[in-house]
């Protein structure tokens, strides 16, 4: 049987934080050894230049850095390709083709699209960029270029994974049936809160613990986390559903841990610095190997350099096949 084909990736923008690894890294690590799918990872670079064009060096330089967060969280170059959106020319070639087939009020409406727009205003003003109202579009042209069948991703990428099967059912009725309409498979795992307590983890927010950050900043951040406010001295009797260390040991600490936390919290009986120690060093401890995956790579850029390059060479291979097949479907073939 032919494995299905999975096409997922990330804009290039930052690097990656226990949110992402639980949110979607480590699905796609569980996928990816199944040995049930071929996968294909992309850097999003173009996609992230959408909103950074004025910023080229950022979005250069992040590249590599979520190369090597794939990298360290297991992502394995020998089952999973890995590949720069801006090394593959068919993929800019089909974005073209598409904008055809959607129009600017569809692009306008889409909910993702307009979320974005709104925290943009920034960067944009009043009025958006061509580009960025038709990232969509080109997003659509990353999925079919791969024929990606599924496409594992968070539910803010339901949109765009909507506009990417319009596109695709209407390519297909006025060409022919070429391309493969995407699903999305949602990220069955679990959101997660920041430090602070916020819903969202960002760098902004200060309240994330990055896959990169060392044993130090990791200490540093956990005594720095949300408790229960109502707790000044250690037998006041605590609360842990409303203390962000507790909601971390659930995510990093062993059941027997959790336990306990829980009970002598609630008793009085349990100083919260402590606390944060013993939490602190759970996470060191789990996210240990994924650090030093990433230390080697980080001394070793020449191989990093070498996996980019080899599976955007594969990929190309991929995207030209497809692209014939489009360019015969739109009659476009004008020399074979
Ligand atoms: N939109 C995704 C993000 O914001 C990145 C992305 C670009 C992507 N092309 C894709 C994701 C194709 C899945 C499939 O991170
Ligand atoms: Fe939170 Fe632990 Fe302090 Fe209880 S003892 S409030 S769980 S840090």
């Amino acid at each position: 049987m032919e494995k299905k084909r999975i096409l997922t990736g990330d804009r290039p923008t930052g690097r990656l934080h226990i949110g992402h690894y639980f949110g979607s890294l480590k699905k796609r690590v569980e996928m990816q050894d199944s040995g049930n799918y071929d996968m294909y990872i992309l850097i999003a670079d173009v996609q992230a230049l959408t909103d950074n064009f004025n910023n080229p060096e950022k979005v250069r330089k992040n590249v590599r850095e979520l190369a090597m967060d794939y990298l360290s969280c297991g992502i394995n170059p020998e089952k999973t390709t890995i590949y720069i959106q801006s090394m593959i020319p068919e993929t800019a070639e089909l974005t073209i083709y598409y904008s055809n087939l959607v129009t600017i009020s569809r692009l306008e409406r889409n909910p993702t699209v307009k979320t974005e727009i709104a925290q943009k205003k920034e960067l944009f003003g009043e009025s958006v960029t061509y580009g960025f109202l038709g990232y969509p579009v080109s997003q659509a042209a990353d999925i079919t270029t791969f024929e990606g069948e599924l496409v594992p991703a968070g539910e803010d990428q339901e949109p765009l994974i909507e506009q990417a099967r319009e596109i695709v059912r209407k390519f297909n009725n006025i060409y022919g049936e070429v391309l493969v309409e995407p699903k999305i498979v949602l990220s069955t795992g679990k959101r997660i809160k920041g430090l602070d307590g916020n819903e969202k983890m960002g760098k902004s927010l200060g309240n994330a613990i990055y896959l990169a950050d060392s044993e130090e900043v990791i200490t540093k951040k956990v005594m720095s986390a949300v408790t229960d406010p109502n707790r000044i001295k250690k037998d006041d009797l605590g609360n842990p559903d409303i203390c962000m260390v507790a909601y971390y040991h659930k995510l990093f600490s062993t059941d027997e841990e959790i336990e306990t936390v829980c009970k002598e919290c609630r008793a009085g009986q349990r100083g919260c610095v402590a606390c944060k120690k013993q939490l602190a060093k759970n996470i060191i401890e789990y996210l240990r190997p994924i650090r030093e995956r990433r230390a080697y790579y980080e001394q070793h850029p020449e191989i990093v350099d070498k996996i980019l390059r080899e599976g955007t060479e594969k990929a190309r291979k991929t995207a030209k096949e497809t692209m014939k097949k489009v360019k015969q479907a739109m009659k476009l073939d004008y020399f074979e």
